[in-house]
């Protein structure tokens, strides 16, 4: 439960080089800055939800923040390409995960990083960059997974047409050798699945 949310505000944005890099991606990709933003705020609502600790709340949002910054490195008609990969653009492209860590341990931020290094990890072992399985994979990290998957559903792709949200849901409960059941329980708290009884407020407000 979020108790005081201008200092989530603030500590989230709080390490000195977030607004550069957020600015970078920005200028390098309009679909990827939007996407960090929401995965960001996103994440930290979750955190909040699983009743995390106010410090654990603010690293588990600064890594949705920064998850893909290693995108600055991928070109953007890679990151906006309709066609199938190839074999090297896929290398290109799963690179980032590994770049955002180390863009962020060179900024002094090494827990951040290391949650940002496995957000692509599925719990079968099927994801990169270490094929981690199930709890082998940071919490953090498994959870981060779930909130990145929500948003490109949501928001859809280039080559994916936008989905509304009961069906996003669906597809990650379906998921379940990729993505922890638990995390996506915490986001559809997070989310309000009740959200006419509740009156269409978020849980985390409440
Ligand atoms: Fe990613």
């Amino acid at each position: 439960m979020l108790e005081d949310s201008g200092a989530l505000l603030s500590d989230l944005f709080a390490q000195p080089f977030t607004v550069a890099l957020l600015g970078a991606v920005l200028a390098h990709d309009f679909e990827t800055h939007r996407h960090l933003l929401n995965v960001g705020m996103l994440s930290a609502y979750a955190g909040a939800t699983a009743g995390l600790e106010h410090p654990r709340v603010v690293m588990l949002g600064q890594a949705g923040l920064f998850h893909d910054v290693g995108k600055l490195h991928v070109s953007r008609m890679l990151l906006n390409a309709r066609h199938e990969l190839d074999a090297s653009e896929w290398f290109s492209l799963r690179a980032h995960a590994v770049r955002g860590e180390q863009m962020l341990h060179a900024r002094g931020a090494p827990t951040v990083a290391a949650i940002v290094r496995s957000h692509h990890e599925r719990l079968d072992g099927s994801g990169y960059p270490d094929g981690l399985r199930g709890l082998a994979i940071p919490w953090e990290a498994r959870l981060l997974a779930v909130v990145d998957a929500y948003d490109c559903m949501r928001a859809g792709r280039p080559y994916a047409a936008p989905i509304a949200y009961d069906e996003a849901i669906a597809r990650l409960e379906a998921a379940r050798t990729l993505y922890d059941s638990e995390a996506v329980e915490v986001l559809v708290a997070t989310l309000g699945a009740d959200r006419t009884a509740k009156g269409g407020q978020a849980t985390f407000l409440k």
